[in-house]
């Protein structure tokens, strides 16, 4: 495999959400508690969606569609110390990958109804997965340096809006 080798990933679904402003979302699910948003999967991937309804949260993958270009040194949202780009969840990166765990409330046919959403209205979806606590629950996890973050100023940034 070289470096230069491209993959091409198509939409499985959209994402929709009330979020219209990228300045105005909230930079994550936790400060976005209780914000509904509708999954739509698309038809030829329905079937995939068996058995998902046990599940209590989802991770959703997608396209940052509306992110352009990216820089290897950003400040975060939470910071206002230039951070590695791969310590931070920013949006702009080499590959506009977005991963938000958000509550599962319902499924109704090739919909899924959602909360805790960060994500933008539109937002090609590129794959569903289940939040397995014996695979992804993390005992003991070291923050780097969100651990210099307090609470108050996670929530006061966080939120946006
Ligand atoms: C900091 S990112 C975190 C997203 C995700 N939870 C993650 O960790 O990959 C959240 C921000 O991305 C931006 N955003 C969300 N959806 C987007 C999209 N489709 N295209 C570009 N930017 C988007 C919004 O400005 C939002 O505040």
């Amino acid at each position: 495999m070289s470096e230069a080798e491209a993959f091409t990933y198509r939409p499985i679904g959209i994402i929709h959400s009330p979020h219209t402003d990228p300045e105005a979302t909230p930079v994550q699910g936790a400060f976005a508690r209780g914000v509904r948003g509708v999954v739509e999967v698309f038809p030829p991937y329905a079937a995939g969606l068996k058995d998902l309804e046990g599940f209590s949260h989802v991770y959703l993958l997608y396209h940052f569609h509306l992110s352009c270009g990216f820089s290897l040194l950003v400040k975060p949202f939470l910071d206002v110390v230039e951070r590695g780009l791969f310590s931070t969840r920013a949006p702009r990166r080499p590959n506009a990958i977005g991963l938000s765990i958000v509550a599962l409330k319902g499924i109704e046919g090739r919909t899924l109804h959602v909360e805790d959403v960060d994500i933008l209205d539109g937002t090609p979806l590129l794959d569903i997965k289940p939040y397995v606590k014996r695979f992804d629950e993390v005992r003991n996890p070291r923050c780097g340096w969100h651990e210099g973050i307090d609470e108050e100023t996670a929530a006061r940034c966080g939120g946006r809006k």
